[in-house]
Parts: C-alpha cells; structure tokens; sequence
C-alpha cells in the first residue's frame, strides 16, 4: 500500500522500488528451504568468545569513554591498526588516509552523495555487487556495464564503452569495480588489468572504487596487490569491512582515500550519522591490534575452502554437462552460466518446489541481461546442506533444460516489473 504521504516524497525515494526478489527471499527463509542465495558468513565463524573477552575488557578498563560520541573520521586506534595492515599490503598510506564507516554499504552511500548529481554516469561491472549500483542510482546515476569475465573487467571494453559515451557528451566520473572474488562472480581481476584499468581511469580522469570486502579470503592461487598499491595520483578510493572476516552486525568498515577527498567524505558522513559505532570500533581495535584478526582468518579460511571444495566436488557429481561455473580462489560464491533458453528467475519458483533457493542472475547487472546466470553463496550452508541442496537444484536445472529444449531464448526483460533489488 502506498503511503498516504508518497506525493511528497522525493524524485530519488519515488523511484526506488523493493523488488518481488525481497518477497521471494521471505520465502527462503522457510526451514525446508536449503539457501545458497543470502552473502552471508558461516555463524560458526563468529568469535563469540573473543568478542565476550573483548568487551569486557573494555568495559572494565575503559569505561564510560568507550561510549560516548567519537569522531567522524572514526577512533584513532583503529584508524592507525588498519593503516598498518594496509601498509602491510602495499599501500603508501597513514591513518589520515582512514575514514571508519557503518559498513562499506555507508561508504558507497557516501561516495554517491560526494560525486554524483542526476544523470551523471557510473561505469560498473556486468555483473556486479547491487548493492553498489542501488547506492549510485539512489543519486539519480545512470549505470553503464562493461563485461567482467574470468580475468576481471574487460579493458578494451571499458575503453570502448567510454569511448561511445563521450561521443554523446558523456564523461563518466566514477569506475566501480569489486576486483577481488567478485561478489557475485567470484572471479578475481588480473594484475595485467588491474594496472591498464588504472592506466585508463587516469587518462579519462575517474574516479576508481576499489570495493575489496573479500580480499583476505583467498583459499587458493597467488595473492594479487589491491589497486589501491599502484595509486600514483590518489583517485582509487579502497573499501574495506570488518564484516566478512569477524561479523556484519558490528557494521564497522574503512574506506582509504587521498587526504583531501577523505576529508570531503568526512563532512559528507557527519550529516549522515555523525559517527560510526563506537563501541564496536574499539571491539574491532582491539581484535585487530591483540592480532585475533590474523588467527580467525586461518580459521575462517580453512572453513570456507573446504566449503567451496564441498560445493565444487558437489555441482560435478550432479549438474548437468550444459551448466558452467565459477572455481573462485576465495571469497564466498560461485557464479554458473546456464544455457541461454533458461531464465534463471522464473526458475526460482520451481527451485523454491524443490526447497533450494539462489539468486537469480539479472539482478546483478545493470542492464538486466544475465537471465541464465545465478550466483550461489558456498560459506552459509552446512556440509550436509550444500551436498543436498546441490542435488536438489541440479534436478531443477536439468527438469529446466528439459523442459525449454524445443523453445526460444527467454523475452526480454522489463525493468519496470523488476524494480531495484536490495541485499547482500
Ligand atoms: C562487494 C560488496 N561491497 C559491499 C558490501 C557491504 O558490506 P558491509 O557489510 O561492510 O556494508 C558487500 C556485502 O555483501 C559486498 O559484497
């Protein structure tokens, strides 16, 4: 029901639209439902106890001062263990290059209020985190995709695509990019396209996010250095979260950016909520500098490569040879291709029959193509889950195939029916 006051409210709020994906999402949370569709850590993977040791140490050696107000910018120590520890990883940076957010959700929200007016244009990945695009188009962005395969974002492509939109007067101003386990491909940008996607974001004056939420969960492969370490002229701003490696409900995240520009964010982000969390970001300071961070990660890591081992070893023994898929080398999804017939969203309904649920690829691109595609979260889902939800969505794939084998690839999507889609 519309609200009796939706006449008034904004251009932006009218347009923005709950998705039937949301409703379709209640209904995963039915318990017969086996759910691969939610980005959500493992529960086993919370340090309860450490946390508990955490604050009650903060409570009886600090006191009321962990309480109170703090700055925008975020709590000094916390602010200088994480500029260590991306110092660490290459960064040429202090703790003045640290603002603290409310999740990387909040830093994305600050960037689009920061840079963008209506009909300013955003280049993302197709796929890409919707999260991110929800965040630019609230600010009234026009998205423009550039393909994103199993090496990353395609250069050439970004060229072209910047190319075409000049010839119409347009100069996109921000480059959003998830180059490390993509959320929601899982695929991991190469270090030769890491360096010409700089090369290009200089030449054409962009600004570049480098939303990095999973980089420290590599299960396999050789580490790649973040953009942000080949950053000669301070315009890649770097994401980073708490909430994958200890736990999302702090909502206690970082954003790395040139002194200047940080400072910009810093005044954007006081009229949004003054300060992050307290409380949790001395939690945070503490798990980081006791270096409980760097032991969790062993543990989480372990947990979750044997998880997306268990996924992979399950989708060979039981999807049909016309599904392709991801092999990420960390982070939590895999991404699979069905054949083109297919539309991954009408599907949902016979998978949710079949209580298995997923999300449905369109939703991850801007332009709403990817019909066949859907992306799988591996690190939710207990051992005896995934095996059984793999098989029941491998007999949904393959009753889907049978049953479109003689008909035309799917219509064409219609945005207007989809609306926007919120979540991890
Ligand atoms: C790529 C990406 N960026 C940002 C976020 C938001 O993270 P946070 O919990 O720090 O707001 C997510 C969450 O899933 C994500 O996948």
């Amino acid at each position: 029901m519309p609200s009796k006051f939706s006449h008034l409210y904004s251009k932006n709020a009218k347009e923005m639209k709950a998705s039937e994906i949301r409703e379709l999402l209640k209904l995963t949370e039915r318990k017969e439902v086996i759910s691969f569709a939610g980005g959500l850590p493992s529960p086993e993977a919370f340090p309860v106890d450490k946390v508990r040791e955490i604050c009650n140490y903060l409570l009886d050696e600090k006191g009321p001062n962990i309480l109170q107000y703090g700055t925008t910018e975020g709590v000094t120590e916390l602010r200088k263990a994480i500029a260590d520890r991306m110092v660490g990883k290459g960064m040429n940076i202090n703790y003045h290059n640290v603002l603290i957010t409310a999740g990387s959700q909040q830093a994305l929200d600050l960037i689009g209020k920061t840079f963008l007016d209506p009909d300013d244009t955003v280049i993302v990945g197709a796929p890409t985190y919707m999260g991110g695009t929800n965040a630019f188009r609230s600010y009234g962005a026009l998205l423009e995709s550039v393909p994103v395969d199993e090496e990353g974002m395609d250069p050439e492509a970004l060229e072209d695509k910047i190319k075409q939109l000049q010839m119409h007067g347009r100069n996109p101003e921000l480059l959003y990019l998830v180059p490390a386990f993509q959320n929601p491909s899982g695929v991991t940008m190469t270090m030769e396209r890491r360096k010409r996607v700089l090369e290009i974001a200089r030449e054409y004056d962009m600004v570049v996010i480098e939303d990095a939420p999973y980089s420290e969960l590599r299960y396999s492969g050789q580490a790649i250095k973040p953009m942000k370490t080949m950053d000669e002229d301070g315009r890649v701003i770097y994401l980073g979260t708490f909430s994958k490696v200890l736990a999302p409900g702090f909502r206690v995240a970082w954003c790395i950016a040139d002194k200047d520009l940080l400072n910009k964010l810093i005044i954007v982000k006081q009229a949004a909520d003054l300060c992050t969390n307290t409380f949790g970001q001395h939690i945070a300071a503490e798990y980081l500098t006791r270096g409980y961070l760097d032991q969790h990660l062993e543990k989480i890591k372990s947990l979750y490569k044997h998880k997306r081992d268990r996924m992979l070893a399950a989708m060979d023994r039981h999807f049909p040879a016309e599904a392709k898929w991801t092999k990420p080398e960390g982070g939590m999804f895999i991404w699979v291709t069905l054949p083109e017939n297919i539309d991954t969203k009408e599907m949902f309904t016979r998978a949710l029959e079949n209580n298995v649920a997923y999300v449905h690829g369109a939703s991850f691109f801007a332009d709403r193509s990817g019909r066949n595609t859907m992306r799988l979260n591996f690190t939710y889902a207990t051992d005896a889950e995934i095996d059984e939800g793999i098989k029941r969505l491998a007999e949904t794939v393959r009753n889907e195939i049978a049953m479109h084998k003689k008909e035309t690839p799917a219509k064409d999507f219609r945005p207007d029916e989809d609306g926007m889609v919120f979540g991890v």
